[in-house]
């Protein structure tokens, strides 16, 4: 089998939050672990607080990282500086959840669409119009709202707006944290389609980040599902889903079928009350197996691609243990 080499590889990557008086530092990531090729979709799952976003901000180096590596095409990214990264900022791109607040209400479209080229002298300045105007085609919008502001338009089209600005210097890799929470269902639909067919079209790879399981289906290749800072379980999308081998993993599955989808969001942003009953078995494997004594590493592999942790509360975090 040759494997293509991953577009993004994602070693131990802790991320520790310093004590705010009195309290302790919070490991909001945890060693974690992952690859994403090129074309490809990582989902990332789990509810408020588990460390979404911080991996994503470490993963792009807008957050620092107390240990771990970060590779991009093949590049350490945790130890480059000044110049360095921000030449490797042109490859990855963040593209968030609230299209209100990450447009200047005060720039014109084409201002804004205009800025990354301009930072990473992408384009001869002759020929940036152009560019933008291809950038709104790309994402379905008329060329002629260049000339308009972020407040004239819907909240999906402003995401699209969003969405070009990411593909502005020609990005490998975009990580989406939730990218359509604040999106209604049609419109979430929309984006999701937009985004699937820009990878298609540009070979785009993503990091998508969401707490909405269907859309996570919907989207990713592999996903992983993040449990107070650690990933409990990654595979195949389709085999995570179908066969969860964690407990964390089914209990979140579980709390799928609302029809609401407002009412199923604010159930998983809820702290876990049904959660309980995983810190007490901390220390023992799921499976029996005794690693203390084999010195195998705490999770296992269920099936090809499909790992599970074997703890039902991973050991050497700091909280709840
Ligand atoms: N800047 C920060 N300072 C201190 N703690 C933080 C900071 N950002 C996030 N955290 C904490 O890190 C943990 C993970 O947060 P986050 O990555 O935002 O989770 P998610 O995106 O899954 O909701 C939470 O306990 C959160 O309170
Ligand atoms: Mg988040």
């Amino acid at each position: 089998m040759t494997a293509t080499p991953p577009l993004v590889e994602v070693r131990d990557l802790s991320v520790l939050f310093p004590a705010r008086a009195g309290g302790r530092p919070v490991k909001a990531v945890e060693k974690v672990s992952f690859a994403i090729a090129p074309g490809e979709t990582l989902g990332l799952v789990g509810q408020s607080g588990s460390g979404k976003t911080t991996t994503g901000r470490a993963v792009l180096q807008l957050q620092k990282a107390h240990e771990g590596s970060v590779r991009l095409r093949g590049e350490e990214l945790t130890t480059l500086r000044g110049r360095a990264l921000r030449g490797m900022r042109r490859h990855m791109q963040f593209v968030l959840q609230n299209p209100y607040s990450s447009l200047h209400p005060r720039m014109t479209i084409e201002a804004i669409l205009a800025e990354p080229l301009i930072v990473h002298r992408t384009v001869p300045a002759g020929q940036r119009r152009e560019r933008v105007a291809e950038l709104l085609e790309l994402v379905h919008l008329d060329p002629a709202m260049m000339r308009r502001y972020p407040h004239e338009f819907s909240g999906g089209q402003r995401q699209r707006v969003v969405i070009a600005r990411a593909l502005a210097v020609n990005p490998d890799f975009i990580v989406c944290d939730e990218p359509v929470s604040a999106l209604d269902v049609r419109t979430q639909a929309q984006i999701v389609a937009l985004l699937k067919s820009l990878q298609e079209r540009l070979g785009l790879s993503y990091l998508f980040i969401a707490h909405d399981l269907a859309i996570v289906r919907e989207m990713a290749h592999k996903v992983a599902v993040m449990y107070r800072g650690h990933v409990v379980e990654m595979g195949p999308t389709a085999e995570v889903y179908d066969r969860p081998g964690h407990p964390y993993t089914r209990l979140l599955l579980d709390a799928v079928p609302v029809p609401d989808p407002a009412l199923q969001r604010e159930r998983l942003k809820r702290a876990p009350p049904d959660l309980g009953f995983l810190d007490g078995d901390g220390g023992a494997c799921i499976h029996g197996e005794d690693h203390a004594r084999t010195g195998t590493p705490w999770r296992h592999e269920v099936s090809s691609g499909h790992v599970v942790s074997c703890r039902y509360w991973p050991r050497d975090g700091t909280r709840g243990s």
